[in-house]
C-alpha cells in the first residue's frame, strides 16, 4: 500500500490534473464503494484504475474477471494493473 501511494503522489506531482487524486483509495472506502454494485450477469466498468484498489474490492466482492472492464490511461499504472 505504501509503494502504491508513493507511485501515485509522484504520479500526480508530475501532472495533478490527469491523475486527479493525491492518494490511493483505502480498502475500507474501495470495499464499501464495490459492495454498491449490484450482483447480475452485466458487465462492471471501472473509469481509472489507478493502482488497483477499487479494482480488488470489486474482483472480491463478488464480479467475475471477465465482467469487470478497467480503464486507465497512464501508461505506468496501466502496465501496473495488468
Ligand atoms: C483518483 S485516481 C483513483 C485511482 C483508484 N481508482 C483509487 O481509487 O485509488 C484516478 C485515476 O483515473 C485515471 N484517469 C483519469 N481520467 C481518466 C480517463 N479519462 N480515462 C482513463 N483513466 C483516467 C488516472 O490516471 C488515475 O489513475
Amino acid at each position: 500500500m505504501f509503494a502504491e501511494s508513493k507511485l501515485l503522489f509522484k504520479l500526480w506531482l508530475k501532472n495533478p490534473l490527469k491523475i486527479g487524486a493525491v492518494a490511493v483509495s483505502s480498502p475500507e472506502l474501495a470495499s464499501a464503494m464495490a459492495r454498491q454494485i449490484p450482483v447480475g450477469d452485466g458487465y462492471v466498468v471501472e473509469l481509472g484504475g489507478g493502482t488497483g484498489p477499487v479494482t480488488r474490492a470489486i474482483l472480491a466482492a463478488g464480479t467475475p474477471p471477465d465482467r469487470l472492464v478497467v480503464v486507465e490511461r497512464d501508461p505506468t499504472l496501466h502496465r501496473l494493473l495488468c
